[in-house]
């Protein structure tokens, strides 16, 4: 008798941990790649609906600078009961973007652990093209790589090069089922994007990132340096030393450095709450964020807000709810809680940034004005590798492949069309 009933417990242990799934979503995950359309159940859409119109807010008190603003929130509420239209917005990202599910099973020290991934791939009709890894951050999703990926998969003409884009969702985001335990950051995912880039027979490709993804392409590229051949970045962070500190404090810094610690240090002060409480206690924040649509919405568009460019966007009450929901849906913990993970991996300390691992592959790096990296001098960023080139732009902000997606374009062009470099050369036959 035990011994069945011991038989029967591991069965339905083993079947459990395969059997991998997303909450609220028709979304099923087997060891290759199966196309994949976003399906989510219409319950929980009209039960958030419900949840949003119940909503109580706030007894505002007239601050500024504290969070969004009382219009904001109730423009999105009054969308998101009235007007927003999961259909409509379900079937545009499966008509734009096309998406798959998969089972990655990276090696890590002397363990395999199984990693369900969600996708996107758009493969390119070139012949030339290079695979191009673009990997999201925070708030965002898999939905920041919209506005450049046509033209990264059919660019205009051949003078500038064309890329396989593959635009996976960091598990806990998006459709990729948040990981089932503890311990699952940077590193791990990092793992699980090489396998997934062998997976659909990529062993050398390049890599794009911003926020997180800015920070994953530096594991990625130090742990995998034969496969990822060269890296562009919109977030390459270094925090400031002591010595530059000591610096500022004498006034030997250069304009450039004193710009860039002035944003820096506005942003720790003024804009990182959210940052340390779910760096410290994320699950003390997801209760409620679990439990509140509007307020998970009005969580994330805090820092939306700060970082985009006014004069080129602003956002609307669809992009929000829709931003939101990409993180609601499967709830809100995974991926709040990847901060501690992000941590615990050595790359965030405290309210500051903490040290990544040296990039040895060549790199490039973008900055625009709204984002917290502007500005960064090229000798610091040199500190956290092979750095070859800056581009600094006039216009933009924090997500720059979904706000100024041709200034990205041009600067992922110039530099992975630059062979000898970049180092694309390694992708010529
Ligand atoms: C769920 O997805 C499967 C295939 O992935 C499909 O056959 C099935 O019809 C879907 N179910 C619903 C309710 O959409
Ligand atoms: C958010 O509030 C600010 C200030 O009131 C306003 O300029 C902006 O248009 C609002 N955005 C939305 C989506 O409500
Ligand atoms: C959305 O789709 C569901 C089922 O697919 C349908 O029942 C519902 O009426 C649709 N809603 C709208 C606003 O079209
Ligand atoms: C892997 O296993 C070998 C042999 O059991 C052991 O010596 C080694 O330390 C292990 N490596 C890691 C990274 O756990
Ligand atoms: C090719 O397209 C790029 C990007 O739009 C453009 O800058 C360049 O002038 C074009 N070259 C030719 C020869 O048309």
């Amino acid at each position: 008798m035990i011994a069945l009933s011991t038989i029967t417990l591991l069965s339905v242990l083993c079947t459990a941990v395969d059997a991998f799934s997303v909450p609220n979503v028709n979304a099923t995950f087997s060891k290759s790649p199966k196309p994949f359309e976003i399906r989510v159940d219409r319950n929980f859409i009209e039960d958030t609906r419900l949840r949003v119109a119940h909503a109580r807010a706030p007894v505002f008190m007239g601050a500024i600078g504290e969070g969004p603003s009382p219009e904001n929130y109730t423009n999105v509420r009054d969308y998101w009961v009235n007007e927003y239209d999961w259909n409509t917005t379900e079937s545009s990202i499966n008509r734009k973007l096309k998406q798959f599910t998969t089972v990655v099973a990276p090696i890590i020290g002397n363990s395999s652990n199984p990693v369900p991934l969600h996708f996107v791939h758009h493969r390119s009709s070139r012949d030339d093209a290079i695979p191009l890894l673009f990997i999201h951050g925070w708030p965002g999703s898999f939905l920041e790589v919209s506005n450049i990926i046509d033209d990264l998969t059919n660019p205009p003409n051949r003078s500038v090069p064309a890329f396989h884009v593959v635009a996976p969702s960091i598990p806990g985001f998006g459709f990729s089922p948040a990981p089932q335990r503890p311990g699952f950051g940077p590193v791990e995912t990092s793992h699980a994007f090489n396998a997934l880039m062998n997976q659909l027979g990529y062993q050398k490709y390049v890599i794009q990132g911003g926020d997180f993804g800015g920070v994953i392409l530096r594991f990625q590229a130090h742990l995998f340096p034969k496969n990822v051949v060269s890296v562009l970045s919109n977030f390459w962070i270094i925090q400031p030393g002591e010595n530059d500190i000591r610096r500022l404090a004498e006034g030997l810094s250069t304009p450039d450095e004193v710009a860039y610690i002035n944003i820096l240090e506005t942003y720790i002060n003024q804009a990182s709450g959210y940052r340390v409480m779910q760096e410290t206690q994320p699950l003390t924040a997801a209760f409620a964020m679990s439990d509140s649509p509007l307020g998970y919405a009005m969580w994330i568009f805090a820092l939306m807000n700060e970082v985009i460019d006014p004069t080129v966007k602003s956002w609307t009450p669809e992009e929000i709810i829709t931003w939101s929901m990409m993180y609601y849906i499967q709830g809100p913990y995974g991926g709040m809680r990847f901060y501690k993970e992000v941590a615990n991996d050595g790359a965030l300390e405290a309210a500051d940034f903490g040290t990544l691992p040296l990039v040895e592959v060549p790199a490039a790096i973008s900055q625009f004005p709204y984002d917290i990296t502007y500005r960064m001098p090229l000798e610091w960023a040199k500190r956290g590798g092979n750095v070859i080139r800056r581009n600094v732009h006039s216009h933009g902000g924090h997500f720059a492949a979904y706000e100024v997606p041709h200034l990205l374009l041009q600067d992922i062009w110039d530099w992975f069309g630059d062979e000898e470099t970049s180092g694309t050369k390694a992708f010529i036959n």
